[in-house]
């Protein structure tokens, strides 16, 4: 792409006519921080067992491929129909649920599914209208309870612990005594379930406190939410199984003024029996999000914020304890229609990861990886969407430790910019080794330029761009110029970088973003 440049042109940060940005890199000290090794984490929306039997599109072979390469991680089961789902140990199978349940009785445990195939045509023929329903009650802020059982609850967990992941499931808080305790009889027969069948999951109670009032009528305090929480913790430690279990939340929306109240005052009177304080973030509403939102600075720092405002409740009451996004994406209410699930989500996804990392958030956790609305990973055809390459790199190339990066020469709110040790897991990358990301919101192609020191290193670029004539709107992506697509059902293609010669600049087009690992940087933090 670029000519090689004479080494004296490089040094005044010029590249031909341009000038180049210059990167600081911060290789000397200890990391700025580390994260925990499930940083990116995956949701999948209650909502997908709405109707139940749609959790059964989980067991497809190629969702479970997709899944596993994106392991290890938590695979959190919640979001606004946790608090509307009834567990019933006894309830009879209906003839679809009976149909599947025999089908999985036939499997090994994590094994093939061959004789699914016509049930799950059956299902996907009738998915679109499923979808339809699904974001049309979310909009209507009506809801009904839902019956799961333990079909439910054996293909979920299957799949997550199939694909690698960890369950986290979240446990109806709607249920109260009088409108006012939490009354844990219904949570006691899920519990009783799951323990008889030695699953290990984490538990959540609730979602969204905060609008229980406009989804319910019922309105529960932080202070009571904290004294449920309590409770749940007594009740896990009478389960063998379960006394070691992690409890995460209470799963607080945007820290609007009455949700930091709320945050703060169940954090004092429950925290102490909390792992990890969990909240969920979106930037924009799906059905008002224009294109300009998805390429806007401002509407990135957003995130900034709100991320610096729960870490300051959170520090003030109960400091120490990690923070987790317990639920997060682009847009709310499913995601925004030809946005969330095209290229420009992109800028979104790997910005939060970026700025997630460097304010101290321990895991993120994504909305969602398979479900209706636009925001998914994968999308109805269980084809992988941008966001989904775009995880799949961040976990390959991207380690737990955070580094301090800036860069002189651009606008660093337009040329944003993220480093970390490179994942030590990588087969071909050593200790020491970095990895670099950067977005590009300016309109016209930013070049950036290693400092001096790392002149001769090489350099692996793994540079992401939309691929086809809708440009930024393409639902299909390139990496170093090469569509990414399933290999077939079972194989992931591979991920092929371009390597730059020692001295090169980075080249980033007009609107777009790539990951680029330094090697042999040395960087002390990282050995
Ligand atoms: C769901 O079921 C619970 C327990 O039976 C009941 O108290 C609650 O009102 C129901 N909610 C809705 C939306 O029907
Ligand atoms: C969990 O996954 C492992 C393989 O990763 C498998 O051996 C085990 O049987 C699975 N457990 C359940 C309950 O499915
Ligand atoms: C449950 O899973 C967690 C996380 O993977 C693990 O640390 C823990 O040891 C497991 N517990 C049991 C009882 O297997
Ligand atoms: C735990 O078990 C004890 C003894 O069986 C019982 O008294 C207590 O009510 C149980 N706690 C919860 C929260 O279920
Ligand atoms: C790029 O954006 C600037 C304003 O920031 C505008 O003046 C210019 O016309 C744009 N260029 C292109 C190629 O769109």
């Amino acid at each position: 792409m670029l000519p090689l440049l004479p080494v004296l042109l490089l040094g005044f940060g010029l590249v031909g006519e341009r000038r180049a940005a210059v990167l600081r890199l911060g290789l000397r000290g200890s990391p700025r921080g580390e994260v925990s090794p499930a940083f990116l984490s995956l949701t999948l929306d209650a909502s997908l067992a709405r109707d139940p039997r749609y959790v059964a599109l989980l067991s497809n072979p190629k969702l479970r491929a997709l899944a596993t390469a994106l392991s290890p991680g938590f695979l959190r089961f919640g979001g606004t129909e946790t608090d509307f789902l009834i567990f019933d140990p006894n309830k009879a199978s209906t003839l679809e649920e009976k149909i599947l349940w025999e089908l999985q009785a036939q499997q090994e445990a994590c094994g093939l599914r061959p004789a699914f195939a016509p049930v799950q045509k059956l299902l996907l023929a009738q998915w679109p209208s499923q979808e339809k329903l699904i974001v049309a009650e979310h909009n209507w802020k009506k809801h009904k309870n839902t019956t799961i059982t333990g079909n439910t609850l054996d293909i979920l967990y299957s799949f997550a612990n199939c694909s690698g992941f960890h369950l986290v499931f979240g446990l109806n808080a709607l249920l109260r005594k009088a409108g006012l305790q939490w009354d844990s009889s219904n949570a006691r027969a899920l519990l009783d379930y799951c323990s008889s069948q030695r699953y290990n999951i984490s538990w959540e109670l609730g979602n969204e406190p905060n609008s229980f009032r406009k989804k319910s009528g019922i309105y529960v305090d932080g202070f009571q939410l904290g004294q449920d929480f309590i409770h749940l913790r007594q009740l896990l430690s009478n389960y063998t199984l379960y006394q070691h279990a992690k409890l995460y939340g209470p799963d607080v929306g945007q820290p609007r003024k009455h949700t930091q109240r709320l945050l703060r005052s169940f954090l004092k009177s429950g925290g102490k029996v909390i792992d990890s304080v969990t909240w969920h973030h979106y930037y924009v509403n799906g059905r008002k999000a224009t294109r300009e939102d998805f390429l806007s600075p401002e509407v990135l720092d957003t995130f900034a914020t709100a991320v610096h405002k729960v870490l300051e409740i959170v520090g003030g009451t109960m400091p120490g304890k990690k923070v987790w996004l317990g639920e997060t994406s682009s847009a709310y209410g499913g995601g925004a229609p030809r946005l969330s699930n095209t290229y420009i989500a992109g800028f979104m996804w790997l910005d939060k990861l970026g700025l997630s990392a460097r304010q101290g958030i321990d895991v993120v956790m994504r909305q969602v990886f398979f479900g209706a609305g636009t925001y998914h990973l994968v999308d109805a055809n269980f084809e992988p969407l941008p966001d989904y390459w775009l995880s799949l790199l961040y976990k390959k190339l991207v380690g737990t430790k955070v580094l301090q990066v800036s860069l002189v020469g651009a606008d660093e709110r337009k040329l944003r910019v993220y480093l970390h040790c490179t994942n030590p897991l990588h087969p071909k990358y050593r200790e020491g080794d970095v990895t670099l990301f950067a977005l590009n919101l300016y309109n016209v192609t930013q070049h950036l330029q290693l400092p001096n020191y790392l002149r001769s290193k090489h350099v692996d670029q793994y540079l992401l761009l939309p691929h086809g004539k809708e440009n930024i709107l393409s639902r299909s992506i390139e990496l170093n110029g090469r569509v990414l697509q399933m290999v077939d059902d079972k194989t992931l293609p591979e991920l092929i970088k371009k390597p730059l010669g020692p001295g090169s600049t980075l080249g980033l087009p007009a609107f777009s973003y790539g990951f680029y690992v330094i090697k042999n940087a040395k960087a002390i933090a990282c050995i």
